[in-house]
């Protein structure tokens, strides 16, 4: 299959216009990768199972694992979902935006889009590329983070293309996102109101729409029979780059990571460092890579980034990463849920 490329980026003004073959593409049943806030994602028509399958089959996605549908105008909620009270408030507080709502599904969705599950998980971006597409391909888009399974998901175009070349139709390029990780997912189909994945929307922020909200008890936890998170994607490896990545945490955190580095090196292996800006320069000559995140005082710029590194050590010959950890409020729940998951929960206390 041949992939075509769209540069939207530079010039949004008329970008409806710029996105018309792919928004037909859309609608017809095939595949398009475009940019969110959030991250890049992998669309096809939510309502035709035919389409969705091949999302599945482009990702190498476990089908047991449910797809968010997009959409460009609240009310649709009301077409695909059972509707209640907390859903309407919080949709009205934060779309569009990086918040996906779970809900009862209706009969028009299929199972196919659900993974087989009787609710059904929506999310209004507020990137304009994916408004635009989602708007002139007049269809709901069932859009999963566009990365192979089990690889970061994409915060920029390139990422796209080294996962999905030749699988898909279209990429959208619009440049780098905003947010750099996955959306927040709320569940409010029950009688408590549940973060199944955190992300930029915080719990302090739903909270103060919705009342009191639980994380689920599963987040960050190492996987056993008795433990398992209620978003399906949330059970997998994920995120994990091809070396062994180890998370630091405790006092002296710097100078442990340069002490481990050393260790492996005379052991033979490359190693690779993982760092916020504030620490960069400790480690200057310490590794055979560093790869700094963003600053700890702007906790999205660690957010905005993360991924890119994680990818970026797939490009060396590193054995072994060595990451500080990134524990904190806000945005940095979803940072480290991601960093734990990357490291298959493993931590160094020091
Ligand atoms: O920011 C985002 O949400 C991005 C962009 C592209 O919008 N999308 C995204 O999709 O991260 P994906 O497929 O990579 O992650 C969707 C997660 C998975 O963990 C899936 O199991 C969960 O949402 N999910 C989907 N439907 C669900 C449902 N009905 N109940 C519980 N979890 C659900
Ligand atoms: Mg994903």
């Amino acid at each position: 299959m041949r992939t075509e490329i769209i540069k939207t980026i530079g010039h949004e003004e008329n970008i409806d216009e710029q996105l018309m073959q792919a928004a037909s593409c859309l609608a017809g049943g095939g595949l398009v990768a475009f940019p969110t806030e959030t991250v890049y994602g992998l669309g096809a028509d939510a309502l035709n199972e035919k389409a969705a399958a091949k999302i599945y089959a482009a990702k190498g996605r476990p089908s047991d694992n449910p797809l968010i549908v997009h959409i460009a105008k609240v009310s649709d909620m009301e077409v695909l979902a059972h509707v209640n009270e907390r859903a309407r408030l919080l949709a009205e507080s934060f779309w569009p935006g990086p918040l996906t709502i779970v809900l009862p599904k209706k009969d028009i969705v299929p199972s196919g889009t659900t993974g087989g599950l009787d609710t059904v998980a929506i999310r209004m971006p507020s990137h304009p590329a994916a408004l635009s597409l989602i708007r002139n391909a007049g269809v709901y888009v069932a859009a999963p983070s566009a990365n192979t399974s089990g690889r970061p998901s994409p915060t920029k175009a390139s990422h796209v293309e080294e996962d999905m070349m030749g699988r898909i139709d279209y990429i959208v390029d619009g440049g780098e996102v905003g947010i750099g990780i996955e959306s927040t997912i709320v569940d409010v189909s029950g009688e408590e109101t549940v973060i199944l994945r955190p992300g930029y929307i915080t719990k302090e922020m739903l909270e103060l729409v919705v009342g009191p909200v639980q994380m689920d008890p599963a987040l960050d936890k190492p996987l056993t029979e008795d433990v398992r998170p209620k978003a399906p994607g949330m059970k997998y490896t994920h995120y994990a780059p091809k070396a062994s990545l180890t998370i630091v945490e405790g006092e002296n955190v710097p100078a442990h990571i340069v002490q481990l580095v050393k260790e492996k090196q005379e052991q033979g292996f490359q190693v690779g460092i993982m760092c916020a800006k504030e620490t960069e320069d400790f480690y200057k000559g310490q590794a055979d890579y560093i790869a700094c995140v963003g600053e700890r005082t702007h906790e999205e710029t660690v957010a905005a980034k993360l991924y890119a590194a994680l990818r970026d050590f797939d490009q060396t010959e590193v054995a072994y990463i060595y990451a500080e950890s990134f524990r904190g409020e806000g945005i940095s729940v979803a940072i480290m849920n991601r960093l734990l998951k990357a490291a298959g929960q493993k931590v160094i206390h020091v």
